[in-house]
């Protein structure tokens, strides 16, 4: 089977000086997973190691990089799903670790449930040896000025997301199809800036967030959260595909679905177990980058599609 995998670096309003970092960002984890299945790896350690490569990256709202709740503070969520086995792993409200997405596969892997939250997810991720760093340590500057931004725009600080925050939405995820026909999907985010203390977000859940299933497909989303667990975003994608729709049709048709309805937006990428892609966004902007043989195919805005040839180094 021909393997691929794609990334996204989260949807939304995003900001003009952000975009050359977005694009970059996302080819380099793409590239990175791409190799892993190249070399015969798993599906499942190809989308970890790109979102650890996006976790990472500054430019990102995940791991160092993620916005900041209304007390200033990083509070992450992140989930992985194997769609051979449907095993998944999920934490939320996790703090001051740099790699919330190992910390729910090793949620999967290790114990007998699926989403671990808040101090006890820390507390796992103790005893599992995660060092946990200096508190503050995964704050950047972009962010801090997000927030300070948010609340000087004014009303009610507990409006997250729409249309007084639009920039500041993003989640990094992957999707891939391995060599042996296996399916993994894997999402990461620091949520919403300006969000409560505690929120929780879809990338914490499986079946919102992230979804794979062997028999099916995978699908990674970004977007305003708490519209997207509404319409249990990735399952309901599978679900079309399932009923014979092509992927980029079925990704497409809930993203319209749920912003029409819900007036928020939202992006997502999915991949068919025949290996077909599906990229949309109802945001004005989302990165995205997929490796297929040797060309790294990628874009932002809505209809762009850049490809390269990828030379091995
Ligand atoms: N459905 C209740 C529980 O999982 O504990
Ligand atoms: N989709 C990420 C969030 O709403 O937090």
């Amino acid at each position: 089977m021909e393997p691929i995998l794609i990334v996204h670096g989260g949807a939304g309003d995003i900001k003009d000086s952000r975009v050359p970092d977005k694009i970059k960002g996302v080819k380099i984890a793409a590239k990175a997973g791409y190799k892993i299945l190249k070399n015969g790896g798993t599906a499942l350690d190809a989308v970890e190691t790109a979102v650890r490569i996006l976790e990472d990256d500054e430019s990102m709202n995940a791991g160092r990089g993620s916005v900041l709740n209304l007390d200033g503070e990083v509070e992450m969520d992140a989930s992985i799903m194997d769609g051979s086995t449907l095993a998944a792993g999920a934490v939320t409200i996790v703090r001051d670790i740099a790699h919330p997405i190992s910390l729910a596969r090793l949620v999967m892997e290790r114990t007998p449930h699926v989403l671990l939250a808040g101090p006890g997810a820390n507390k796992f991720a103790e005893e599992q040896g995660i060092p946990r760093l200096l508190p503050g340590s995964l704050i950047t500057p972009f962010a801090k000025e997000a927030l300070k931004e948010f609340k000087k725009k004014g009303g009610s600080l507990t409006e997250i997301g729409g249309k007084d925050n639009p920039g500041d939405v993003g989640t990094v995820g992957a999707v891939a199809l391995d060599s042996q026909g296996h399916l993994a999907a894997a999402t990461s985010t620091g949520g919403i800036n300006g969000k409560m203390v505690g929120r929780s977000s879809d990338t914490s859940l499986i079946g919102s967030g992230t979804y794979a299933d062997d028999e099916i497909g995978g699908v990674s989303t970004t977007g305003h959260g708490d519209s997207i667990i509404k319409v249990c975003m990735a399952y309901a994608i599978l679900k079309n595909i399932e009923n014979g729709s092509d992927p980029q049709k079925a990704t497409q048709s809930v993203l319209d679905k749920m912003s029409a309805k819900l007036n928020n937006t939202a992006g997502a990428i999915t991949i068919s177990k025949t290996g077909e892609i599906g990229v949309g966004f109802s945001s004005k902007r989302m990165s995205w980058a997929y490796q297929k043989a040797d060309t790294i195919y990628f874009g932002i805005e809505q209809e762009e599609v850049q490809s390269e040839k990828v030379i091995d180094e």
